[in-house]
């Protein structure tokens, strides 16, 4: 099956997806694309590194979102894209996306949703005061971190806990726990 990631920013996530697939964990999924809405997104140097192509869709070069995504579109067809991958991809996916890729694009969550939906989740979850937390792969719809749950991990959250430490324990659980989802999705080929 071939995968595009989208990603804003740093791509640890992206970069587990890419390790797990060079380990051969992941025998049905190609990655194939690499797309970002930021130019300077770390994310774009990790996929160049690995050769996979990389793509800088720039929102500001498109009248509205409908136009954005509709050259989304033609790149993802394109590359014979069969799956959507958000990986810290700080947009909402729109009409166009979600039309042309029903059921075919997930996002991982840093929190255990229903709670904590929308781009501070996990900041949230740590203000709040929770005791467990932890992260949410979904099926995207329309809404903000609302689609069917597909898998969850947690974690606790203790004294001694900060945010940067939960911000960790948290990205290494989602750096297990989305090749592992990716693994299975893609697991009938
Ligand atoms: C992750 O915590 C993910 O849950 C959220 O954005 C973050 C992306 O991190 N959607 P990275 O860019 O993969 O390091």
């Amino acid at each position: 099956m071939r995968i595009a990631v989208f990603a804003s920013g740093t791509g640890t996530n992206y970069r587990a997806i890419a390790a797990a697939a060079a380990k051969g964990q992941l025998p049905h999924v190609e990655l194939a694309l690499v797309l970002s809405d930021r130019e300077a997104a770390p994310v774009l140097a990790k996929a160049a590194a690995d050769a996979v192509p990389q793509a800088f869709v720039d929102p500001k070069a498109y009248a509205s979102k409908v136009a954005f995504e509709t050259h989304i579109l033609a790149l993802l067809q394109e590359q014979q894209i069969e799956l959507i991958v958000l990986a810290g991809y700080m947009r909402i996916i729109g009409q166009t996306l979600l039309d042309a890729y029903r059921g075919k694009i997930i996002n991982i969550h840093p929190s255990l949703l229903p709670s904590f939906p929308g781009k501070n989740g996990l900041a949230d979850a740590f203000a709040y005061g929770v005791k467990i937390t932890g992260a949410t792969v979904h099926y995207v719809d329309a809404g903000i971190d609302t689609g069917p749950i597909i898998a969850q991990e947690m974690i606790r959250i203790t004294e001694d806990d900060t945010l940067a430490t939960v911000t960790e324990k948290i990205h290494q659980i989602e750096h297990r726990l989305y090749p592992a989802v990716l693994a299975k999705l893609t697991e009938k080929g």
